[in-house]
């Protein structure tokens, strides 16, 4: 499978999720927008076969090199950012829950969960959850525990959400600008920590939408709406140290964004 055949089921399998994402890209190509990805975001749980160091190793086989690796003790997630080292991909920024972190029953079985025969990392190439979908009791147990877990279990791994590049914009000239363009559009602004996330100093702004609510089939046969994927957008800046632009990611903002996908913010 090629980076661009990842890519492809990453994309088609988050806008078949993510109502806003096309809700976006019909707007901005509406005003004639180029359509640029700044990064593609993962989300995974730290199990044989499935966690950071195994995603990582899809993308640095095909040219990718780690930027940066972060810790969010709070959200109980580490990550890693990487960029194409010929920069033609988008950047790809992969976290990571760390599942002992949950009390030992509830961990156990999880691990039942994402470690059934289905549970093989190749089937995310193909667009599918690489587990079987979990109980609505077991994902509301989660969703005390963390919101996030809770999400990775019904969403399997998967492009959490692309992210545009503010920067490639010819119409809109800021972060503030697109914001205030896409909440005329009437579309819900992830408001955690204040709506627009670092500052030109910090050389990078985001933003991002709420997640859409979408129908989700437990495997209860319980069927509940639940927040699923969401719209990011980024402003990056030079970075005077190097004169490129800054390529990395501020743990402070991602900590807010992940928040995006939130049930109760
Ligand atoms: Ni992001």
């Amino acid at each position: 499978m090629t980076l661009d055949d990842i890519f492809r089921v990453l994309w088609d399998r988050y806008r078949s999720m993510a109502p806003i994402a096309q809700q976006c890209r019909r707007m901005l190509h509406a005003r004639g927008e180029a359509w640029v990805v700044d990064h593609v975001a993962l989300r995974t749980f730290d199990t044989e076969g499935l966690g950071l160091d195994s995603l990582t190793r899809v993308f640095t086989q095909v040219g990718y090199v780690e930027t940066g690796r972060y810790r969010f003790s709070s959200k109980r997630l580490h990550a890693v950012s990487l960029s194409d080292s010929r920069g033609e991909r988008p950047r790809v920024f992969i976290s990571c829950f760390e599942t002992n972190s949950l009390p030992e029953e509830l961990r156990q079985e999880l691990l039942a969960l994402v470690s059934s025969p289905e549970g093989e990392l190749r089937d995310w190439f193909r667009g599918e959850r690489p587990w079987r979908m979990p109980s609505f009791e077991t994902y509301a147990r989660l969703r005390e525990e963390s919101e996030y877990a809770a999400w990775l279990s019904v969403f399997g791994i998967c492009a959490n959400h692309f992210t545009v590049a503010v920067n490639a914009l010819r119409t809109i000239s800021t972060i503030r600008e697109l914001n205030r363009i896409l909440r005329e559009a009437g579309v819900e602004l992830n408001e955690a920590g204040g709506e627009v996330k670092g500052s030109p100093e910090l050389l990078l702004e985001q933003s991002s939408t709420m997640a859409d609510r979408v129908p989700v089939s437990f495997s209860c046969g319980r069927v509940e709406e639940i927040r699923s994927c969401y719209m990011e957008f980024a402003a990056r800046y030079e970075d005077p140290k190097t004169g490129t632009l800054f390529d990395g990611f501020l743990p402070e903002s991602a900590d807010r964004i992940f928040e995006s996908t939130d049930e109760v913010q």
